[in-house]
């Protein structure tokens, strides 16, 4: 009996017990989650409105530096480069639509965009600015926005500035020159042309004939050069032509008019446009 009694008690509790575990477990799964979320810290605002260093400083607002960055950099991409549209940031397909065109060596357009470069820095100079209450980030900025338009808005300068001359002398041993990027500035925008109707057929056509004219105002560009006795050496012309042939437009090279563009490499210059301008 004694044992039985017990054994029924010990019963009785184990019963009890689960019982408990099976009413109480959820129960208290239900409040360690409930503490759990409401202890925890919440998702943290987005850095980006917390992140003081992108907002523009006081000063740059009051010295007209943004309004002259801004400047810059539509100048840049709208009027006198407009190659590298694709570059900006949040260009959209419209947007490279409606201003790209390649890259124009018309001796003309070359003065101007010299000019507008000198205009520009002048103007960036001029600024009044106390420079200790700026951010490390604007002035940095100035500092490569004066950079570039000193190189005639490019990082590289090479056949940017007009008055050096050197468009005249066709490319160099790392085709570093503007017209060995022709195809690869078509080619990152190329898809925005795709054509729905006629008139965009049309606009597609316009925009070869463009870059026909781009070969061959270049051509004349060279041919000026060899009239004015203003050439590179023989060995620094073959290893331009070499670079051009087998290095930039090596499938055009070999097959004509029916050779497929392909990348030859990446452009660091590219990247280094993007900091300048705060992107
Ligand atoms: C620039 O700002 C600093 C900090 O407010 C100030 O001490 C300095 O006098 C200012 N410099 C000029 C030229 O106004
Ligand atoms: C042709 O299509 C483009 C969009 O690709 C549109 O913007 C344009 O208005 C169209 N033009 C005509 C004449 O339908
Ligand atoms: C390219 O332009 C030249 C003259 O500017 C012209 O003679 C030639 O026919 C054009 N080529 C094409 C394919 O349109
Ligand atoms: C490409 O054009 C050049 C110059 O007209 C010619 O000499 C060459 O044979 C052509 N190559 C091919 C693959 O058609």
């Amino acid at each position: 009996m004694g044992p039985q009694v017990r054994m029924s008690g010990r019963g009785n509790s184990r019963q009890w017990l689960s019982n408990l575990m099976i009413i109480g477990g959820p129960i208290l799964v239900c409040i360690s989650l409930l503490l759990l979320f409401t202890l925890t810290p919440g998702p943290q605002p987005k850095a980006a409105t917390t992140d003081s260093s992108c907002i523009i400083s006081a000063e740059a607002k009051r010295s007209n530096l943004m309004e002259t960055l801004k400047k810059i950099e539509t100048s840049y991409f709208h009027i006198l480069y407009p190659e590298n549209i694709f570059v900006k940031s949040g260009a959209t397909p419209e947007e490279i639509r409606q201003f790209f065109r390649p890259w124009d060596p018309t001796p003309a357009s070359l003065k101007s965009k010299t000019d507008e470069a000198n205009t520009l820095r002048a103007e960036l100079i001029k600024l009044k600015i106390n420079r200790t209450l700026l951010k490390l980030r604007e002035r940095k900025a100035i500092y490569v926005a004066k950079q570039i338009l000193l190189n005639n808005f490019g990082w590289a300068p090479f056949t940017k500035n007009y008055y050096t001359g050197d468009w005249m002398l066709g490319p160099d041993f790392f085709c570093w020159q503007p017209i060995c990027d022709v195809f690869y500035n078509l080619n990152a925008v190329i898809s925005a042309f795709k054509p729905r109707n006629v008139s965009d057929l049309r606009k597609l056509d316009h925009l070869f004939q463009q870059h026909n004219h781009t070969f061959d105002r270049y051509i004349d560009n060279l041919k000026l050069g060899v009239r004015t006795g203003f050439v590179r050496q023989i060995e620094a012309c073959r290893a331009g032509i070499h670079d051009m042939h087998y290095l930039k437009y090596w499938n055009i090279f070999l097959y004509n008019e029916s050779g497929k563009y392909s990348t030859p490499c990446h452009f660091e210059q590219r990247s280094v446009q993007r900091l300048v301008f705060l992107q």
